[in-house]
């Protein structure tokens, strides 16, 4: 498959298709089951699809998490990353690259100051992310922390909160 990535805002009726790509670019359906859950429960999540030559191509969705602050009553929000997926047969062509920084720039428009990621520690740098353990910032019991990684889309953001970093309960089934 050949033409440029377009990346755009995920429709209601994208929903089968990235739905199916979920199944194909993840060894098993728990991605799939996680987005299907967070579509029904969870409030102001972003997501975003690639397509190329009219073929949905790959998908990212961000969402909501806080921040349980060990020095301050309130907890803070921040966004995390994923899932991302690109289909098998096109990856390594481009099209994870577009998504993430498409995504990260609509998050950054929309305000948010801080975004997450769990995900591979070879990939996410090359976006500006940074390991979020030397920060104090961990996912669950710091078991993650290699692979836990945060990014500042608003100067100024970092260094702050320090804490656990919670993300939407159907995480949890990952
Ligand atoms: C990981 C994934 C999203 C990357 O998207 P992609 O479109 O294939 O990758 P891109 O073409 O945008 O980026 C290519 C670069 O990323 C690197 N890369 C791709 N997949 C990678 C992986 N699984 N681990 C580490 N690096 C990876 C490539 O080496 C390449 O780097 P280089 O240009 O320095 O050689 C995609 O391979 C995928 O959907 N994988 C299965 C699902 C998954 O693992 N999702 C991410 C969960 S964190």
């Amino acid at each position: 498959m050949t033409g440029e990535i377009h990346v755009r805002r995920e429709r209601a009726a994208d929903e089968p298709g990235v739905d199916a790509l979920l199944r194909r670019a993840f060894p098993g359906p728990a991605e799939a089951g996680l987005v299907a859950c967070l579509r029904r429960d969870a409030q102001g999540c972003t997501s975003l699809v690639a397509e190329r030559g009219g073929s949905l191509t790959g998908y990212i969705l961000f969402s909501p998490v806080t921040i349980e602050d060990e020095s301050a009553s309130e907890h803070r929000a921040a966004i995390a990353l994923g899932p991302l997926a690109v289909e098998p047969a096109v990856q390594r062509q481009g099209v994870g690259l577009a998504l993430v920084r498409a995504g990260l720039r609509t998050c950054q428009d929309a305000g948010e100051g801080l975004v997450f990621v769990l995900g591979h520690p070879e990939y996410y740098p090359r976006f500006g992310f940074r390991l979020a353990a030397p920060l104090g910032l961990h996912y669950g019991d710091g078991l993650y922390d290699r692979a836990f990684f945060v990014l500042e889309l608003r100067e100024g953001t970092l260094p702050g909160p320090r804490g656990r970093v919670r993300y939407h309960p159907a995480f949890d089934g990952l």
